[in-house]
C-alpha cells in the first residue's frame, strides 16, 4: 500500500465505496453484517481469523470489522497482526460485552470504534460510514502534507537558485572590478611605448622623404641595389605604405587604450555641467554624419520638447550616442533600412531617455547579456574592438542611469539610455 497518496488516489478514495473485511465466527452475525453493509460497502466476510489474515496479507482493505471473542484467535490479536500487515487499516470491533477493560485493550491496538451486540443495522451503517469519512480525511491530509513538503522542497530549491544567482552576480561584479584595475594597468603600460611610436613614426616618415631622392639618384646612377635583402626599386614603393600602416596601427592602439581607460573609469571626468541632452545628441549625430550617410537613406532624429537639463559630462554622453549610432549603422544590411534617434522626458519617473532604434540584423538572445563585456564583438574581422558598449555602459552608469537593449533578430534593435535627473549637482 502506498504511504504517499497522490491527488488521484485521494480523488478516487472520495468517489469509491470502502472495502470492508468482516470477521466473526458466528455465522448469523456474519451474515447479518454482510447484509447490512452490502449496499454502502464492498464487502468480504469470513468466519476464520486465519483466513482473514491471509486476505489482509494479499490485498488492501479500508476497514476491518472484527469480533473479539473467537475460538480460533482473539479478535484483538487479529487486529494487532492485521495492523502489521496494513498499518493504515481502520479497525472496528464487534463485542458482546462492552467492559472498560476490553475498551482500553482495544484502544491500545489502535481500534477506531466499537459496535455492541445486539447489532442495530442503522448503527452499523453509521459507524462504518464515520470510519470511512475519517479514513478519507486521513488520506487527504497525508496528501496535503506530501504536497506541502514538495512545495517546501521546491521553495528551498528556488531559494538555492536565487542564492547561486546572487553569488554569480557578486562574482561577476568582483570580476569586473579586478578587470577594471587590470585594464587600467595594461592601458598605461601600452600607452607609453605607443607614444614613442606615435611621436617617432611621423618623424621617420619625414626622414624617408628626404632620403628617398638620394636613394633614387643612386639607383639611377648605379643601377638597382639591395636593401634589407630586397631590391631597392621594390622597397621604395612599399616604404610609404609601411609608414602609413605603422601610424594607423598606433592610432588604433591609442583609441583602444583611451576606450579602456574610460571603461576602467580612471579618466578624470566632469559630471557637474548642466547639460542639454538635445545638444549632446545633435553634436554626436553631426560627428558621425558621414557614417550615417553611407549606411542609410532613412535616418531621422526627433528631439523632445522642453526637456529639463541634467548634470552630466556632455562629452562622455556624446561618446555614448556616437557608439550607439555607429553600432546601428554597422547593423544595417541595406540603405533602405532606417535608424531613428529620439529624446524624451518621462516626467513621472524624472528620467531623460535617449532612444536609438535601427532596422538592422538584431542581436541573438544569447548575446544580450554579453554586449557590455569589454572585448565582446561579433565584428572582429571588420576591425571591431568590442569596447564601444562596455565604455558606454560605464559612462551611463557613472551618470546613475541604465542602458537597455531590446532586440528582435532579423528585425532590429532598440537601445534605451535612461538618465535620472537630479536637481543638485552630484557630489564629487
Ligand atoms: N544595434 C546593434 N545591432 C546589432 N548588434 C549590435 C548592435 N549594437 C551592438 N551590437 C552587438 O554588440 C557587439 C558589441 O558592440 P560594441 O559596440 O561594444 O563593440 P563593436 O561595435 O563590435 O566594436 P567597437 O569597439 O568598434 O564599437 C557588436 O559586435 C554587435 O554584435
Ligand atoms: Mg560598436
Amino acid at each position: 500500500m502506498s504511504a504517499q497518496p497522490t491527488a488521484a488516489q485521494s480523488a478516487r478514495a472520495a468517489a469509491r465505496r470502502p472495502s470492508v473485511l468482516i470477521l466473526d465466527d458466528e455465522e448469523i452475525v456474519l451474515e447479518s453484517l454482510k447484509d447490512t453493509l452490502r449496499e454502502s460497502c464492498v464487502v468480504a466476510a469470513t468466519l476464520s481469523p486465519r483466513e482473514a489474515l491471509e486476505w489482509l496479507a494479499a490485498r488492501p482493505y479500508d476497514i476491518l470489522l472484527s469480533d473479539i471473542m473467537m475460538e480460533e484467535m482473539d479478535g484483538l490479536e487479529v487486529i494487532r497482526r492485521a495492523r502489521v500487515l496494513q498499518p493504515e487499516l481502520t479497525a472496528i470491533v464487534v463485542t458482546g460485552y462492552g467492559t472498560l477493560e476490553v475498551a482500553v485493550a482495544a484502544l491500545r491496538e489502535g481500534v477506531w470504534d466499537f459496535l455492541e451486540k445486539p447489532l442495530l443495522p442503522d448503527v452499523v451503517v453509521q459507524t462504518v460510514a464515520r470510519a470511512w469519512r475519517m479514513r478519507r480525511a486521513e488520506i487527504e491530509n497525508r496528501r496535503l502534507v506530501e504536497e506541502l513538503k514538495m512545495r517546501n522542497e521546491e521553495l528551498l530549491r528556488l531559494g538555492e537558485v536565487a542564492r547561486l544567482q546572487q553569488e554569480q552576480q557578486l562574482f561577476q561584479a568582483s570580476r569586473m572590478v579586478s578587470l577594471g584595475t587590470l585594464v587600467a594597468g595594461v592601458a598605461h603600460e601600452i600607452n607609453n611605448p605607443n607614444n614613442f611610436i606615435m611621436l617617432n613614426a611621423p618623424f621617420l616618415r619625414e626622414v624617408w622623404q628626404v632620403v628617398k631622392p638620394m636613394a633614387d639618384a643612386r639607383a639611377a646612377e648605379q643601377g638597382d641595389f639591395p636593401i634589407a635583402g630586397q631590391p631597392y626599386t621594390r622597397v621604395r614603393e612599399e616604404i610609404a605604405l609601411l609608414f602609413n600602416d605603422v601610424i594607423e596601427g598606433a592610432r588604433r592602439i591609442k583609441h583602444i587604450v583611451d576606450e579602456l581607460r574610460s571603461y576602467a573609469g580612471r579618466d578624470p571626468s566632469d559630471y557637474k555641467c548642466l547639460t542639454e541632452i538635445n545638444a549632446v545628441v545633435a553634436s554626436a549625430v553631426a560627428l558621425v554624419a558621414k557614417n550615417i550617410k553611407s549606411a542609410t537613406a532613412n535616418f531621422s532624429v526627433s528631439y523632445g520638447d522642453n526637456l529639463p537639463k541634467l548634470y552630466a559630462d556632455a562629452q562622455r554622453l556624446e561618446q555614448v550616442v556616437i557608439n550607439l549610432v555607429q553600432n546601428s549603422c554597422q547593423a544595417l544590411t541595406s540603405r533602405d533600412r532606417a535608424i531613428e534617434v529620439s529624446t524624451r522626458y518621462d516626467g513621472q519617473g524624472r528620467n531623460l531617455e535617449i532612444r536609438v532604434r535601427d532596422e538592422g540584423v538584431g542581436i541573438p538572445p544569447e548575446n544580450l547579456s554579453r554586449l557590455t563585456d569589454p572585448f565582446f564583438t561579433t565584428k572582429r574581422d571588420a576591425g571591431g574592438t568590442g569596447l564601444g558598449l562596455s565604455v558606454s555602459a560605464t559612462i551611463v552608469k557613472n551618470h546613475g542611469g541604465t542602458l537597455e537593449f531590446i532586440s528582435e533578430p532579423g528585425r532590429g534593435t532598440t537601445v534605451l539610455v535612461n538618465l535620472p535627473i537630479s536637481k543638485l549637482p552630484p557630489a564629487s
